[in-house]
């Protein structure tokens, strides 16, 4: 199993991944997606300056970097827009498909030339080219400037960073994890994810979780996880719609911290 390669999700879907090796047993993909249309291809999130090299590798055996149309950026976070720069210059027929929020926030780092930009807020209905896409905000999300994107065509949407689930090995897909890993994993990425959900109304959370089941899906894509087919959506928003009733993770602390030096050390 290798994830040093683009999955294909859908007919000229492709998933970019990376895997980065981390200390602990468990590891946490970084992914994005390239949806490639002639003349109009997109690229959603541009992956993290860390895996610059690979991540160029794998976006060019997909598509020419000058027939790039537009970039859609999910949120502000630095493994979503960590090569952005390189992309602005790279991909400079490209629009680069933000929110006047987004922007703000990005400036602090990267300044994409409002001329270079079409803003998408959620809930908003636009066609890149020939390709008509929907912005939904995922239920769980870090940075409030997140939206998710549904493309109409292959019924695949990009959640962003809801989905996540920290993987023992390598995989495609979720359904070649064990379910309890599965589950657990979501779960406990989903609550360090958005700390806030233990203190929102269930019912209002699972309105958040029907948004996106009201999507015709036949995959959703994570940044943080293995694809979830079409046979496992159901089970992956059954999921999703327990996270409040999940009580919060501790996070590893000074102990583990020390418990990995020492590990690093003798190894
Ligand atoms: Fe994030
Ligand atoms: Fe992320």
């Amino acid at each position: 199993m290798t994830t040093d390669q683009p999955l294909a999700l859908a007919a000229d879907v492709h998933l970019v991944r990376s895997l980065p090796g981390r200390d602990g047993p468990e590891r946490l993909a970084i992914n994005s997606l390239v949806l490639r249309s002639p003349g109009d291809t997109v690229l959603v999130d541009t992956g993290a300056a860390t895996g610059r090299d690979a991540w160029w590798e794998q976006v060019e055996s997909i598509v020419d970097p000058g027939d790039v149309r537009w970039v859609f950026l999910s949120h502000d976070d630095a493994d979503h827009v960590g090569n952005l720069p390189e992309v602005l210059e790279r991909c400079d027929q490209a629009t680069i498909v933000t929110s006047w929020q987004l922007g703000e926030r990005l400036a602090a780092t990267v300044s994409v030339p409002l001329d270079r930009c079409r803003w998408l807020n959620d809930g908003e209905r636009t066609a890149l080219g020939e390709r008509e896409v929907v912005a939904v905000r995922p239920p769980a999300f870090d940075a409030p400037t997140t939206r998710g994107l549904y493309d109409v065509a292959s019924k695949v949407y990009w959640a962003a960073d809801c989905f996540g689930v920290p993987v023992p090995h390598p995989v495609d897909e979720v359904s070649q994890l064990d379910r309890d890993v599965w589950d657990h994993g979501l779960l406990r990425f989903g609550s360090l994810l958005s700390p806030w959900v233990a203190q929102v109304d269930p019912r209002r959370w699972r309105q958040a979780v029907s948004r996106v089941a009201a999507l015709d899906l036949r995959a959703v894509a994570s940044a943080h996880g293995p694809a979830i087919r079409q046979r496992d959506v159901d089970h992956a928003l059954d999921l999703l719609a327990e996270l409040p009733e999940h009580p919060e993770e501790a996070a590893p602390g000074q102990r583990e911290l020390e418990a990995l030096i020492a590990a690093t050390r003798a190894a």
